[in-house]
């Protein structure tokens, strides 16, 4: 069977991703995969390879917005992309990241924020960064019928507190702050947990003992999933690849190369040839030339 076969015949006999077969693939001890997406052809190639979660992350604001940080990402940006991810893959669990600011200042604005994701713009979920400091938003969303991912370790939208992106979670005290984070969250009611940039260690110790599951990135092997952004995986973000990332294609290259190719092409007039123009018939060119005024063999 080809590859293009196999991959039909997978969505073809496919099931829904819900936050309950996430619990169940935890319970039997089959790993999650979760990949970023921002777009309708990226969504389907994830929904076609097979990807139980998409997240259409607020990483938007670097990898396809062009900002140094997630903090100029706003909801709007957020639902015009979840939208178009949403026509691109139904069958993958579809959570929208909610950008900085949509869930911090106050638990009204949260919930009315987390239930557009979902009324506007078809996600399954929401997930929203930190701990302790969110339980009454994360309370409060939940309680409006809304499932929670939670996020802990490196946040992004609390970089210019952390003092960069850099590691979490690596001293004994900051170790048992985020466990205690973790199991909060799990108590208001969290579906999963995302552990970003933790020891690999202490990634493996917080999922054994907690009932939810734990997606990873850069937190090792020992969470019940993982998640990348798409760009890294596809080696389409230039600026920089995060050391947990692996690229399994170098696609930026790629694309700068068939952008040349085609400048080439036009430039020296190789583009477009005959096959792709469309012709008119020589009785409706002869009519036209007629009414212009101009004879066959002056024309063009
Ligand atoms: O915004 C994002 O892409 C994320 C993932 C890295 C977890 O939050």
């Amino acid at each position: 069977m080809s590859t293009e076969a196999v991959l039909s015949a997978a969505t073809a006999s496919r099931k829904k991703t819900t936050t309950q077969s996430l619990a169940n693939k935890k319970a039997r001890g089959q790993l999650i995969s979760m990949l970023t997406a921002y777009d309708y052809p990226t969504a389907m190639a994830a929904e076609r390879a097979g990807i139980d979660v998409i997240l259409v992350g607020d990483s938007l604001g670097m990898v396809v917005l062009g900002y140094e940080n997630t903090l100029a990402v706003t909801m709007q940006d957020m639902l015009h992309h979840c939208k178009a991810v949403r026509r691109g893959a139904s069958y993958p669990l579809l959570v929208g990241d909610m950008p900085f600011l949509s869930y911090q200042v106050s638990t009204a604005e949260a919930v009315r924020n987390a239930g557009s994701f979902l009324q506007e713009a078809g996600m399954d979920a929401v997930k929203l960064e930190g701990g302790r400091e969110r339980l009454d938003a994360i309370r409060a969303i939940i309680s409006a019928g809304i499932p929670v991912m939670g996020h802990l370790g490196l946040t992004p939208q609390s970089v210019n507190q952390l003092g960069g992106f850099r590691p979490q979670g690596r001293t004994a005290v900051a170790a048992q702050r985020l466990w205690e984070d973790a199991l909060a969250l799990q108590d208001a009611g969290c579906f999963s947990l995302v552990l970003e940039s933790i020891p690999a260690r202490l990634a493996t110790w917080i999922s054994k003992r907690l009932t939810i599951p734990t997606i990873g990135i850069g937190a090792g092997a020992g969470c019940d999933g993982q998640v990348l952004v798409a760009h890294d995986v596809l080696g389409l973000f230039d600026r920089f690849t995060p050391r947990f990332a692996r690229q399994y294609n170098n696609l930026f290259t790629q694309m700068t190369q068939a952008f040349s190719e085609y400048m080439d092409d036009v430039t020296s007039r190789r583009f477009p040839t005959e096959e792709h123009a469309t012709e008119m018939a020589e009785m409706e060119w002869k009519a036209f030339l007629e009414k212009a005024g101009e004879k066959m063999d002056e024309s063009i």
